[in-house]
């Protein structure tokens, strides 16, 4: 009886979700009908966090008495692109978008020409002119702190040219300026010991992603797990047969736990995993982090970037010339101006501080409530 009350539940949720068009809320809310209404646009859901930040942009507008809208693109630019189209008619004062890829800045000069202000949330919108505010995390940051970890993970400090450590590199989408940063933050820290020798490339070397031909081959399209397992069980019997990777440089846990995957399945590392990067502290990489076969993450508290997007996009539709947000730093303070670069303009760029995750710390992301109570119980976090 229960059980089939459930299902039934459920049925409706998905029918109703269905029959608004990937819609994740109604558009009702519980702020007052006439309130402004703030749109939100998020890419996808293969990657947990957009799911958690679009329910946290949500809520931190209706907290401050904005109505809000939510839709998820589902992967797709030109669902994204009509959902956004939906947003501007029904009348949204601002757009808070994760892009998904550059096809998007059609739908963002149709909000400029609507007067619409626009935020670029954790992702750039590239090639566009039509918007001014840019909120994310420091990108080149989050590369150096994989970087870092890679490099404590191998201990390659004590490595030696006649007994070399073997990394193999992965990045995520080409068509998202995040997957740049976070290559070229980490060949920063780790070019140095290649230069030395006491580091060799297995496969694809570039050495930032300004090399576009090698970067290519090692970029992750769409940031699709099974792109990269399948990318790693063709480097194993292919341009890693001969040495034992002692890392991989992954740029994300999704893309870490699908690389770790194809690993597992070969004997050679059977007993010992090459040290992987991740970053978004994704329950099901703390978990492997708590065993030891992710090295590392990168947490990027989603709730607090939700939080300081609608403290800025508050102060934007209140005419508030130089916004300023809590917590967050222009990049242009921190010569870090190219991060708001779109390749039209240079837009304000908002960037929040990164945090380094490993065995020693892999509950913080629990502390400071990132992590669901259901999460915990279902990846054996407690
Ligand atoms: C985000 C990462 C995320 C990746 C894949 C990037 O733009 O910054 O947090 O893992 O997209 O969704």
């Amino acid at each position: 009886m229960k059980k089939s009350l459930v299902v039934l539940l459920a049925l409706l949720t998905a029918a109703s979700l269905f029959a608004s068009g990937g819609s994740q809320s109604g558009g009702s809310s519980s702020a007052s009908s006439g309130s402004a209404l703030i749109g939100i646009a998020m890419p996808e859901t293969t990657v947990l966090r957009w799911v958690k930040d679009g329910n946290s942009l949500k809520s931190e507008a209706e907290k401050r008495g904005y109505r809000a809208e939510l839709q998820n693109g589902n992967g797709d630019q030109v669902l994204q692109n009509q959902q956004i189209g939906n947003l501007l008619t029904q009348g949204a004062k601002l757009l808070v978008v994760g892009q998904l890829n550059d096809g998007v800045a059609s739908a963002i000069s149709d909000a400029a020409r609507d007067k619409v202000a626009v935020i670029a949330y954790d992702r750039i919108i590239q090639n566009s002119a039509d918007y001014d505010y840019y909120i994310t995390f420091n990108n080149f940051k989050v590369g150096q702190l994989q970087g870092q970890g890679l490099v404590k993970g191998m201990n390659l400090d004590a490595a030696t040219a006649a007994n070399p450590k073997y990394i193999t590199y992965f990045a995520g989408s080409p068509t998202d300026g995040n997957a740049f940063f976070f290559f070229d933050g980490a060949t920063s820290v780790l070019n140095p010991y290649i230069e030395k020798g006491v580091l060799k490339v297995v496969g694809p070397a570039p050495k930032t992603s300004k090399d576009t031909a090698e970067f290519q081959r090692i970029a992750t399209e769409g940031w699709l797990p099974n792109i990269a397992k399948n990318r790693m069980e063709n480097l194993l019997t292919g341009d890693a047969r001969n040495v034992t990777l002692d890392a991989v440089l992954a740029p994300n846990d999704t893309l870490a736990r699908a690389i770790i995957e194809a690993c597992l399945a070969d004997a050679k590392y059977a007993r010992k995993l090459p040290v992987v990067s991740g970053q978004d502290a994704e329950a099901a990489s703390l978990a492997m982090i708590k065993s030891g076969q992710q090295y590392m993450t990168v947490f990027k508290d989603t709730g607090k970037l939700a939080e300081a997007a609608i403290i800025l996009a508050d102060q934007i539709l209140k005419g508030v010339a130089n916004p300023t947000v809590p917590g967050a730093v222009l990049a242009s303070s921190i010569g870090l101006e190219s991060i708001g670069d779109t390749g039209k303009k240079v837009v304000k760029a908002y960037l929040l501080d990164p945090i380094n995750i490993t065995q020693d710390n892999w509950k913080e992301p629990i502390t400071a409530g990132f992590i669901t109570p259901d999460e915990v119980a279902a990846n054996g976090l407690q």
